[in-house]
């Protein structure tokens, strides 16, 4: 299974926080942005990723994880030359899915809850079409939408409807077989001249090969895309992890607990770190 993490986009609705950085690489309390997704990628035990975004801020995700070996996985790069769409993503990483199956994450989205790890590695490991993950939400116009059968089938998929069938919101993560690439490859542009991930998941829907995990009610998926979303994502970070003593989508934690990298790897990186309370709290789970 290959990985990749889409971070690019012009951020316009949250001018002028965006107007000279990306928006992926703002703070979420402690961490940058992308630092969430990148960490659903490495629970489902994805070491292969691709991270696609615009020519502008592609080398400032250079800059700031470099080949992702420190992080036991293998970090590459490729430009999104303007936001063409989100199943862009699929034609521009062809190359890097090669014969494999991907699993592709979008870099302003949040996940967190008990047993995802688990559930990403079940989910992850037999993919045959589409496998998308659904999140019950107060206003599902926002978003791509999911109707359900009362069996558990996943039967429309409506892209922002005005009126949705269903408060069933379809994250941003997606993985699917690697027929993808011609799915993505034969895509018509939508009439905002994008391609869209909903043509995607309902051309997975058609063939009746479109499978739907509902993440439930005590599962969190965090918007960051206005100003109070983003806002309320720093706030339940800092909730949890003052209460519980443990961070979210603490990368190098996470290399050492999937065992990407050793824990004398991941107290050398600790150690580089010392001077931050992100250092110490390394240091302490090492010993
Ligand atoms: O967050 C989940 C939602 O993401 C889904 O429910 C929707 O079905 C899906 O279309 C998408 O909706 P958004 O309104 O959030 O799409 P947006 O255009 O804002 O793009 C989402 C992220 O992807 C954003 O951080 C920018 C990035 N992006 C987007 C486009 C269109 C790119 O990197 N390149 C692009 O071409």
């Amino acid at each position: 299974m290959k990985g990749i993490l889409l971070a690019g986009g012009s951020g316009t609705r949250l001018y002028p926080l965006t107007q000279a950085v990306s928006k992926q690489l703002l703070p979420v309390y402690n961490k940058p942005m992308v630092y969430y997704p990148l960490s659903v990628l490495m629970l489902g035990g994805i070491r292969d990723i691709l991270l696609i975004s615009s020519p502008r801020h592609l080398p400032l995700f250079h800059t700031l994880f470099g080949d992702g070996s420190h992080l036991g996985i293998s970090l590459s790069y490729a430009e999104q030359p303007h936001p063409g769409g989100i199943a862009q993503a699929l034609t521009i990483g062809a190359d890097h899915m090669g014969a494999d199956p991907v699993t592709l994450v979008l870099g302003d989205n949040i996940f967190h809850g008990p047993g995802f790890s688990h559930l990403l590695r079940s989910r992850l490991s037999q993919v045959d079409g589409a496998v998308l993950f659904g999140y019950e939400v107060s206003d599902p116009r926002r978003y791509g939408v999911g109707e359900v059968a009362a069996d558990g089938r996943l039967v429309s998929i409506e892209e922002k409807p005005a009126e949705p069938r269903s408060s069933l919101a379809l994250t941003g993560l997606y993985a699917y077989s690697n027929d993808v690439i011609d799915i993505a490859k034969n895509l018509r542009p939508s009439p905002r001249g994008e391609l869209e991930i909903t043509d995607v998941n309902r051309a997975y829907l058609e063939q009746g090969r479109a499978q739907l995990v509902n993440l439930g009610r005590g599962f969190a998926w965090l918007d960051t895309g206005t100003h109070d979303s983003l806002l309320q994502a720093a706030h339940y970070v800092q909730v949890l992890e003052q209460r519980q003593g443990v961070r979210i989508a603490c990368l190098e934690e996470i290399a050492y607990r999937m065992g990407f990298i050793t824990a004398d790897q991941c107290r050398e990186l600790a150690y580089g770190l010392r001077h931050t309370s992100y250092g110490q709290y390394l240091l302490d789970i090492i010993e």
